[in-house]
This record gives structure tokens, sequence and C-alpha cells, in this order.
């Protein structure tokens, strides 16, 4: 293949295929995240190959996924900031609002016992993209310590934590009512 100086050329062996899929960014040195993924420089890749190539770049809408694979022939898609922003992106159905993603977002996170620093990291990219981080939301979400902070500053949240933070003890109350004798 023809050395464009391609920004970053990866190479990720699945070692239990036969085949090892490349993902290719075709974004040069120079190129920053505000100009646009070329596209047409992936399809020279995907013709060049013969192996899958996995596109990226500029996917931000549901419809991108087969626009980026029928402008560049590659096999597969990888999503990075259009992800990160609203993960509802993935959904067939279209997109939901910021607000139900970031809600959604938090409860998750403290479903799972997200790490502090990766859901305050998450949420501020989602913030700086949609609102902006002087607002009071952004101040919540730099000043908070611990995720019951964020579900309390950030208070569409706030119901969830509770209902979640209660969950166990009303599981354990079932549990226990369910083991007691029954009394006739
Ligand atoms: C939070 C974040 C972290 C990233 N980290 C890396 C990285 O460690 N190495 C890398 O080669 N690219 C990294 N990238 C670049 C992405 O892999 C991707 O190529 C770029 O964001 C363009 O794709 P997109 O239009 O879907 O955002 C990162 C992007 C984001 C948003």
């Amino acid at each position: 293949m023809e050395d464009r100086g391609w920004g970053y050329v990866l190479s990720l062996p699945i070692h239990d295929l036969d085949w090892n899929p490349k993902l290719v960014e075709c974004q040069k040195v120079p190129d920053r995240p505000r100009d646009p993924a070329k596209w047409n420089e992936i399809a020279d890749v995907v013709s060049a190959l013969s192996i899958p190539v996995i596109a990226n770049g500029d996917v931000f809408e549901y419809d991108d996924f087969e626009r980026i694979k029928s402008a560049t022939g590659a096999s597969s898609v990888m999503v990075a900031r259009g992800a990160l922003w609203n993960a509802s992106m993935f959904s067939p159905e279209g997109k939901v609002s910021y607000e139900a993603v970031k809600r959604e977002y938090i409860r998750k996170c403290i479903l799972w016992d997200n790490d502090l620093k990766s859901t305050k990291h998450t949420l501020k990219e989602m913030i700086m993209h949609y609102s902006c981080l002087e607002l009071p939301e952004g101040k919540a979400v730099i000043k908070s310590e611990s995720m019951a902070d964020l579900a309390i500053n950030i208070p569409s949240s706030f119901g969830d934590y509770l209902i979640m933070g209660l969950h166990p003890s009303i599981t354990v109350m079932l549990s226990l009512l369910a083991s007691l004798p029954v009394l006739a």
C-alpha cells in the first residue's frame, strides 16, 4: 500500500479468526478533530487491501453507518465522538434528547458502579457538546466528588439514585419476609 502518511493505521489481531481486520483512521498528523473525515481516502485503503477494514470518522447519526460503509466499502465502522455525545445514535428509531441520554447514562453508571473519573469525563464531553461547562450543570459535574454528588447535583437523576439506593434494602426485606414461617 502506498504510504500517504496516515495519522493512524492500527492492526487489531483477532487470534481465533484467520484474518486481521485493520482499523483505518484517515486523519493525517496535521489534521484536527474539526477537520472533516476523508471517507474517500478510506475507500482507497479498502480497495488496496484484501482484508476487512473498519472505517472511522464523522459518524454521528444512525444513517451514517450505512453511508460510510457504502462510501468506503469498509466492512464495519467505529465511532468515538458520536457515541460519547449521544449514545442513542445506535438506535434505528433515531436519537433521543440529550437530557434523556444524560439521565440514563448517570442511572447506568450508578447501577454498574462505573468509575467516577470516567463518568465525569463523559458527562463533561456531553455538556460541552450540547450545553456549556460554565453553566450550573457543568459546574456541578466538575465539583462532584462521588456518584451520590452527581445524582444530587444533577437533579433529574436524583429520583433514580434514591430508587436504586433503596433497591438492595427492599430486596433484603422481601427476602426476609419470604423466609418467615407462614402464620396461620
Ligand atoms: C475521548 C476520545 C479518546 C480517543 N483516544 C484515542 C487514542 O487513544 N488513540 C487514537 O489513535 N485515537 C483516539 N481517539 C480518536 C478516535 O479514535 C477517532 O479516530 C476520532 O475521534 C474520529 O472518530 P469520530 O469522528 O467517530 O470521533 C480518541 C477520540 C476520543 C473522542
